[in-house]
């Protein structure tokens, strides 16, 4: 016996006699039933689905995930492995509150007319929250850590219709809170928006585009040139009997119809035949404020047979995939 346990009391623990070696949760895999777990059964593909507008009909106020999560196979709502997108009804003159659970949140107005007052912890000695106002095709991103109530104006019969996309279940994932702002509550007016894509549409050489659209981005993400850090955004038209190319790439989309008539849709598959056309596609019809999932590494076309012009907001993790430079988008031989 040394100084140290001299005078102790109780049972001596000898070390090493019930010793835990942490091997129980140790797998060895041979390696090809293992270097592509989707092909072997283990995680789910992300799949073509289509979220229906009547999902938002009437005006109680609510949150309506489009949850994915038993496909997926994972324990918190999910649209996408990474992303996950609500509509979110606002009555005339109620209001809705949501609390921090992402790094990015973005929401696009819909519908109505109305304001979200928003609290941040990343303003220390000043409990006042911003109010950012907000109307139909307006556009909010919000930073981690912001507790929001959003308020519809009540002069509106059918009050506020929201969507909104988050980055929460990478957080789930990731086992993690986020803490830290990357950038400032930021919004995208819509009239202006709007006016930048007419410029963009009426360009001499956007005959010669497969796509007509702005894309935004925020001056905090200099090198992702996106909406957020994680989030891309793009606002778009497709304008009558106009086809948008095929292209793909890793980031997955969840993809809102703003405005359409019947004859808008599009085609989504695994490969491109000889023509540059996607092969046995699968097609999904536009709805007016109706929603779709385009998963990642798919080829997709969109076409417009309406004879009216149709828009759409896709939302995506595209800021995380460039940020991890695995985005690898591909165009047809015909570029974007
Ligand atoms: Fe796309």
């Amino acid at each position: 016996m040394d100084d140290r346990s001299a005078g102790r009391r109780g049972p001596a623990v000898l070390l090493g006699e019930a010793a835990e070696d942490w091997t129980g949760d140790a797998v060895f895999y041979e390696y090809s039933a293992a270097a592509d777990p989707v092909a072997a059964g283990a995680i789910a593909p992300v799949p073509v689905h289509r979220f229906s507008p009547g999902l938002h009909a009437g005006t109680a106020s609510r949150m309506i995930p489009l949850d994915l999560s038993g496909t997926l196979g994972v324990p918190y709502p999910a649209t996408s492995p990474g992303l996950l997108a609500s509509f979110v009804v606002i009555g005339p003159g109620d209001h809705l509150a949501t609390v921090p659970d992402a790094t990015s949140e973005l929401y696009y107005c819909l519908r109505g007319r109305g304001h979200s007052d928003v609290e941040r912890p990343s303003a220390p000695g000043d409990p006042r929250p911003v109010r950012m106002e907000w109307m139909e095709g307006d556009v909010l991103t919000l930073p981690a850590g912001c507790t929001t109530v959003h308020a519809a104006d009540a002069s509106d019969a059918e009050g506020a219709l929201l969507y909104r996309v988050t980055d929460s279940p990478l957080l789930h994932y990731l086992g993690v809170t986020a803490t830290e702002p990357r950038f400032e509550p930021t919004r995208f007016d819509g009239v202006a928006a709007r006016a930048r894509l007419a410029e963009v549409e009426h360009d001499p050489e956007a005959v010669d585009r497969s796509r007509v659209s702005v894309l935004l981005a925020n001056r905090a993400t200099p090198q992702t040139l996106t909406a957020t850090h994680t989030l891309w955004a793009m606002i778009g038209v497709l304008p009558p009997d106009r086809v948008q190319r095929p292209h793909r790439h890793q980031s997955a989309a969840l993809d809102l119809i703003t405005e359409c008539s019947p004859g808008c849709y599009s085609l989504i598959g695994s490969r491109l035949d000889a023509d540059g056309a996607i092969a046995d596609p699968f097609r999904v019809d536009w709805e007016p404020a109706g929603a779709f999932v385009t998963p990642p590494g798919l080829w997709h076309s969109h076409h417009n047979e309406s004879g009216r012009p149709a828009y759409l907001v896709p939302v995506q993790d595209a800021g995380l995939h460039t940020y991890l430079r695995s985005l690898d988008i591909r165009f047809t031989s015909n570029g974007p």
